[in-house]
């Protein structure tokens, strides 16, 4: 609820705030503005901005806003916030560029716009001092930046994690507890409005990447590109890996981990992952999005909510447009600076093949992992499978990316897989990370 006392005006008058882009973020901002009536003491709305803009108008926004195809039009207003909710990278970047550089703040729901410019861009909003927010950006509605750059400033902060993609989680969880196929969980996802036509930026991890990436800038002020960030996808997911993670008192997730090393060494990594039932991570369902932050001297902090949709995104953007009504500034320590990407520590092992039985198989596999310098701890096997489409699990104990990649290398050329085996990291206890 806001009261007079968080409204406490640092200004005589309302922002006057241009929306850019009216899609699902955009109406739903302009929504709550409308039906909240109180908010109007600190956020004028005074633009609302959209190619072909005549087919998005709506009655319920007041005859006091101006509708536009022109973004020349805001510009030449005098406004002083742009909410850029049009999404792209390129023109969104030309667009708040050149807000920025004319003095005027701008907040955004874009990741990629901020995962792939947010160092430039915070850099050209110090010169000329405007503002730059996107609590939106990540985690939709749940307030993770402002939580990293207030509530935890006084952290030494050592790694983020979490789940940050909501349409991977969705189909996850659907897998565990429906059992049925990949892509029956994606379909469903798409009845529902959780994926797009094509998810494979979902599914791929670049969408969690792009995250990942605003996460390191604002928790490390390191710069991550995103192409740094080693990714897998959950494409290869079964439900018969469901049945193994719960013998080992797991479940699996999209797992996007930045941890720091050093000054300014990163690891990152965004992909599925077995974590521990006991874990945060274990325990969200459905498209939810969970953020566990890790400080030297205040431990973890767990933050969680929906990650995604247009009303809780709004709410992002609107705490935004209230802090820059209250005059809060967020000085950046300096901007953002280069990450040096380093591989991550050894880590314990889930891998699961699928093979045409034959005598000899476990020893040849682990006379490979053998040959790599990784020991295998334990054989899974469900009972109930064909031999010739046999599932079975080998779990290793902690061993390197490097390593892990040349022996599935030299066990791809025996021949007896019947799928590319499924290899992911084990996290357990709450919050462990890849070490
Ligand atoms: N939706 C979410 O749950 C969510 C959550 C967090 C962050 N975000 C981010 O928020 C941003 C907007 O997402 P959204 O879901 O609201 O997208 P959207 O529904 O597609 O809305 C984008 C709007 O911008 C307009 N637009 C696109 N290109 C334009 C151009 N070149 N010139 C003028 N108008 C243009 C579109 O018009 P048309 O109708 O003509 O296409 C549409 O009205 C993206 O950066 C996204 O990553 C979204």
């Amino acid at each position: 609820m806001i009261g007079d006392i968080a409204f406490a005006p640092a200004r005589v008058r309302p922002l006057r705030v241009a929306i850019a882009g009216f899609g699902v973020v955009g109406s739903a901002v302009a929504k709550i503005l409308c039906e909240r009536q109180e908010l109007g003491r600190a956020i004028h709305l005074t633009h609302v901005f959209n190619r072909d803009v005549a087919r998005k108008r709506v009655p319920w926004v007041p005859d006091t806003v101006a509708w536009t195809d022109r973004i020349e039009d805001l510009f030449a207003s005098e406004i002083d916030v742009l909410v850029e909710v049009v999404g792209g990278v390129d023109q969104a970047y030309a667009w708040v560029s050149a807000a920025l550089d004319r003095g005027i703040s701008v907040v955004t729901a874009n990741k990629l716009l901020i995962a792939r410019h947010g160092r430039a861009l915070i850099d050209l909003a110090a010169a000329r001092g405007a503002e730059l927010r996107f609590e939106a950006a990540v985690a939709g509605g749940v307030p993770v930046i402002d939580a990293i750059e207030r509530g935890i400033a006084g952290d030494r902060l050592a790694r983020v994690s979490g789940i940050l993609n909501g349409t991977c989680n969705f189909i996850l969880s659907r897998l565990a507890s429906a059992r049925g196929s990949f892509d029956e969980a994606v379909a469903r996802a798409r009845e529902l409005g959780l994926a797009e036509a094509d998810p494979s930026s979902d599914l791929d991890g670049i969408d969690a990447a792009a995250k990942l990436a605003v996460l390191a800038g604002v928790a490390f002020d390191l710069e991550l590109p995103i192409e740094d960030v080693s990714r897998q996808s959950i494409a290869a997911i079964t439900p018969i890996d469901f049945d193994y993670a719960a013998r080992l008192g797991c479940t699996i997730r999209q797992v996007a981990v930045a941890e720091r090393h050093g000054d300014s060494g990163l690891v990152a990594s965004v992909g599925p992952a077995l974590v521990g039932l006991e874990s945060p991570l274990a325990r969200v369902e459905g498209a939810g999005n969970i953020v566990l932050v890790s400080g030297a001297y205040g431990g973890d902090v767990t933050l969680a909510g929906r990650g995604a949709g247009g009303d809780p995104t709004a709410v992002a953007v609107i705490s935004d447009l209230l802090s820059l009504s209250r005059g809060e500034r967020r000085a950046r320590r300096g901007g953002w600076r280069s990450a040096r990407v380093v591989s991550s520590a050894p880590v314990a092992r889930y891998v699961r093949f699928v093979v045409r039985d034959r005598p000899g198989i476990l020893a040849a596999f682990a006379g490979v992992f053998a040959r790599h310098g990784i020991n295998v701890d334990a054989v899974l096997q469900e009972p109930g499978h064909p031999k010739a489409r046999l599932p079975f699990v080998m779990t290793l104990e902690p061993c390197g990316e490097e390593e892990m990649t040349s022996a599935l290398e030299e066990l791809s050329l025996v021949d007896v897989h019947e799928s590319r085996p499924l290899a992911a990291p084990i996290l357990r206890g709450g919050n462990d990370v890849p070490r």
